[in-house]
């Protein structure tokens, strides 16, 4: 019994030591398991933030690049425009020599097709061969072309450009194309012309007509004494000299009278006119006109003096008749009336042999004639009158053979 009372102590001791020592690793076992399990969270919590991060910068690399992208279409769309609505015409070719772009002012201002001008440009470009020549030689060279004025030949009147080209170069530093840019300048052109004439003929008339009446004061005289000359008093030789000096005295008397007429400075009596009727007159009124004429289409009102106008109208008729007259063929003379934009044209063409090349450039000089009898002072007034009227008048071939002469004048307007 005593050993038992000993024995159970140092059990009851040892139990309790291994009770401990159990404890002891149940909490450090529990320690260890909570441990792992933070850490385990907190890793958790990591990539979640990361993703998160990662998914907010993927956003916002996508709202940049849809702005990015609306603001390209824009710049894009504000480029299309300004080049579809500029005034002056634009032409892109690239330096192979193929038109890139070429906008509807272009398109206008060269009358071309809608379909036409693309493509190589010596196609494209094949009626306006002088706007070609400029893109061309901007392509061979570096230096920009600056406001050259290039003249298309087309018909009777002919358009004037002024052209720009410079060149777009790419990031590598070598040329691209070339940006050709051009506005139409016929009208300043023709107006600079108009003023340059009016200025002319009114320098001229002030010059002339003193020294004109002079020389027919002097004439007249000299007519005159050789009047009182009784020819049948006068021996053989010098009768012949007196009826010279009269013969000479006459006809330099007309081309005085007539060059005064031309020269004066004219008193217009405008009014709203019929240019039908005043053409028409002038036909009805010339000799031999009426059978060979045909006058058609359309004809307008114009603020005019309708003597000048029927002057103008029947000297260029009577051109006509004269030419077809030395010619072997019977005289077919048309003149056709034709509205666009706010002018009249009338064309007046005849059958006969077409202008003379050498005299072209001095159809419209005072004096200038390819006739025996000529005065060459018809075209001249038809100027003068025409200009007077703020209207323009070009001599050219007619395409079926023989001359075309065209006047072109605005149409009263009302105001
Ligand atoms: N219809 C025409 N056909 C051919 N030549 C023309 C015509 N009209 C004018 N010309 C040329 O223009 C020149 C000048 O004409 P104009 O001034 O009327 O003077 P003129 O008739 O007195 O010669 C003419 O001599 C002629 O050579
Ligand atoms: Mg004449």
């Amino acid at each position: 019994m005593q050993d038992l009372t000993l024995a159970g102590p140092a059990l009851l001791g040892l139990a309790l030591i291994i009770a401990m020592l159990l404890i002891v690793a149940v909490v450090m076992l529990v320690r260890a398991a909570s441990g792992r399990t933070r850490a385990r969270k907190a890793d958790g919590g990591d990539t979640t933030m990361l993703s998160m991060a990662l998914q907010e910068a993927v956003n916002k690399l996508k709202a940049q690049e849809r702005q990015m992208a609306a603001r390209a279409e824009a710049s894009e769309r504000l480029a299309g425009q300004i080049v579809e609505g500029l005034t002056s015409g634009m032409v892109v070719v690239d330096r192979d020599g193929a038109v890139q772009t070429l906008n509807p002012a272009a398109r206008r201002i060269l009358g071309l097709d809608a379909d036409a001008g693309t493509g190589p440009m010596t196609d494209g470009f094949r009626q306006v061969p002088a706007l070609a020549e400029v893109i061309g030689e901007a392509l061979r060279t570096t230096a920009p072309i600056v406001r050259r004025t290039v003249t298309l030949d087309r018909g009777p009147r002919p358009a004037h450009l002024g052209v720009t080209v410079s060149h777009l170069t790419g990031a590598d530093g070598e040329m691209q194309a070339v940006v050709c840019l051009f506005t139409d300048l016929t009208a300043v052109v023709e107006l600079e012309e108009r003023l340059r004439l009016k200025e002319a003929l009114a320098r001229l008339g002030e010059l002339t007509a003193g020294l004109a009446h002079e020389f027919r004061n002097g004439l007249a005289t000299i007519h005159g004494y050789g009047r009182l000359l009784d020819l049948d008093a006068l021996p053989e030789p010098a009768r012949t000299y007196v009826e010279g000096i009269r013969a000479e005295t006459t006809a330099l008397g007309e081309v005085v009278t007539n060059f005064l007429r031309f020269a004066r400075p004219e008193q217009f009596a405008m009014a709203p006119v019929e240019l039908r009727a005043i053409v028409t007159r002038a036909i009805d009124d010339l000799p031999g006109a009426a059978d060979v004429t045909v006058c058609e289409g359309q004809f307008a009102t114009v603020n005019g003096d309708d003597v000048l106008l029927r002057q103008a109208f029947s000297n260029l008729v009577r051109n006509s008749l004269e030419a077809c007259a030395g010619g072997a063929t019977t005289p077919a003379i048309v003149v056709r009336g034709a509205i666009e934009g706010n002018d009249v044209f009338v064309t007046v063409d005849d059958n006969g042999p077409g202008l003379i090349p050498a005299a072209v450039d001095r159809l419209f000089q005072p004096f200038a004639t390819t006739k025996a009898a000529g005065t060459g002072l018809g075209l001249a007034i038809v100027q003068k009158v025409i200009v007077s009227h703020n209207g323009v008048v070009v001599a050219g071939a007619n395409p079926a053979g023989g001359a075309r002469f065209q006047v072109r004048l605005p149409i009263y307007s009302g105001s």
